[in-house]
């Protein structure tokens, strides 16, 4: 009994403990940035010849599904103001901008048949803005804005003809800025784009099939990535240069307990919530465990075939290994523990992944019950990361604290930028992660999503309630102008040297 208490004790203790602040200076290969999207600061939502999003649609459909029933007509009114936004970036001393393109600002029916000469300006304008001051551009071209004929004509990511029409879009944007920009990402966050999209109420277009049509969303995604990486690889990479990926999402998933039951329940989270991409991308096909979980389900539940849409050995050829680097967008830690079997019922991702979430209550909560403040949980997964994916090169694409205050006295927001980024220092000096790249999000406050304008994550907070948009810096932007410029997160005087 003892012996039970002391080794609970001590696993206790390890989940809360503080690692100290790295104080070695950053490597020089690591660049810093800063990272947003079209559809949330842009705003011109119809302006200038641009066409209706699935979000535009969403939010003035059901705007009893965006927390403060607002819309991103307006947002930032960064299209207007992106001059402003860049000598923000600027004056932080950063490396890199990270922005998306608005699909439909070029091509309003999402088709290249039709394309807005106006919206294209835009985009160069922005990225001479760009090279005038010295920024590398990344470049999404995905951040989940599908034109919205797409969804009304064709179903959106679960008609495969999909594939094409990104890659067409995807080859046009590469003739159009191949020459700006050597960084692209091709689609974010495809387990929202899939698991959210296709799986709830809260996320265009709004279908609840998790178990079922979100697969054949993520099978679509995925060849739509690899057939843009592809065009990419074989027409533009020798003249332009550049490099190309997907961007994965995920939240660390810590055994509750050293029981094996919770640690295999945490890997199988994991396989579920980014192996559904990773796995495919850098090792080929589905993870094994996701195979054999939905097949089995799918029999239980009378299925004659696994919900899983098989991939092919063509596809799995043609997916793998189309990514140059893994983009990594993480927020946060939770605990996972066993639980028995989900009864068989409607099909469902959870009830496939089945697994029980939970956290330490000393844990900082950011704006959502998912959102903790858990440095230690960034090492460990860039590590998971190497060891899975044979050592990759990694991109943190976004990484940043939400909360729901605004404050600008952000010590929060602080708190959680110093200690991610020194447990990125503590992956790549310790851990020999081949970590390249570090991305806030965000510079400024944006439009949420359906958390509309109801939680915040710039350095710069965005008045909404002002016309005009005004930006008026926080805290956490002068410390991280700071730190960038130092390179370092101590005082000059114990930052220690390579
Ligand atoms: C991930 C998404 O890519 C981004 O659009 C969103 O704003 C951030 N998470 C923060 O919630």
């Amino acid at each position: 009994m003892k012996i039970l208490w002391f080794l609970t004790c001590l696993f206790t203790l390890s989940l809360a403990q503080n690692d100290p602040i790295n104080t070695r200076r950053f490597p020089k290969n690591l660049r810093i940035g800063v990272a947003n999207a079209a559809p949330q600061i842009e705003g011109a939502w119809n302006v200038d010849g641009k066409g209706e999003t699935i979000w535009d649609h969403f939010a003035h459909t059901y705007p009893e599904r965006i927390a403060d029933r607002s819309t991103p007509d307006i947002a930032c009114r960064s299209y207007e103001k992106y001059k402003e936004d860049v000598a923000m970036v600027k004056a932080m001393g950063l490396y890199h901008y990270r922005l998306s393109i608005a699909w439909s600002r070029i091509l309003p029916t999402g088709y290249v048949d039709n394309v807005n000469q106006l919206g294209v300006q835009y985009y160069k304008n922005l990225f001479k803005e760009l090279r005038d001051n010295g920024i590398v551009p990344m470049v999404t071209l995905y951040h989940w804005d599908l034109p919205q004929p797409l969804q009304d004509q064709m179903g959106g990511w679960i008609n495969e003809t999909i594939v094409d029409i990104f890659a067409d879009y995807a080859k046009l944007c590469f003739e159009l800025f191949g020459d700006d920009v050597k960084w692209w990402i091709t689609i974010n966050e495809p387990k929202q784009v899939c698991q959210s999209g296709y799986g709830s109420l809260y996320f265009p277009p709004a279908i609840e099939a998790s178990g079922t049509l979100a697969y054949v969303c993520s099978k679509n995604v995925l060849l739509a990535h690899a057939k843009a990486y592809h065009i990419y690889d074989e027409l533009f990479r020798e003249k332009n240069q550049g490099q190309i990926a997907m961007v994965i999402d995920a939240t660390w998933y810590e055994p509750g307990s050293d029981d094996p039951l919770d640690i295999a329940a945490a890997e199988r989270a994991q396989q579920f919530d980014i192996g559904i991409y990773g796995n495919p991308l850098f090792n080929g096909d589905w993870p094994q465990i996701v195979k054999d979980r939905v097949a089995e389900r799918s029999k239980l539940e009378g299925l004659s075939e696994s919900r899983l849409p098989t991939l092919t050995a063509f596809e799995i050829d043609y997916i793998k290994g189309t990514s140059d680097y893994l983009g990594l967008n993480h927020y946060s830690t939770q605990l996972i523990n066993h639980t028995a079997e989900f009864p068989i019922g409607k099909p469902s991702f959870e009830n496939d992944k089945n697994v029980i979430y939970w956290h330490r209550d000393d844990w900082t909560q950011g704006s959502a019950d998912w959102f903790w403040d858990v440095p230690w949980g960034l090492r460990k997964f860039l590590v998971w990361l190497k060891n899975n994916y044979n050592n990759p090169e990694i991109v943190i694409t976004e990484n940043g604290f939400s909360d729901t205050s605004g404050t600008l006295e952000d010590d929060n927001r602080i708190t959680y930028l110093e200690g991610h980024v020194s447990a990125c220092l503590d992956a790549i000096y310790y851990d020999n992660v081949n970590l390249t790249g570090y991305t806030v999000w965000s510079i400024l406050d944006d439009w949420e999503w359906g958390g509309g304008y109801t939680s915040f994550l710039g350095m710069y907070k965005v008045d909404f309630n002002d016309p005009e948009r005004p930006r008026i810096k926080r805290k956490s932007a002068d410390y991280f102008t700071d730190v960038v410029k130092r390179r370092c997160l101590v005082e000059e005087s114990q930052c220690v040297d390579q």
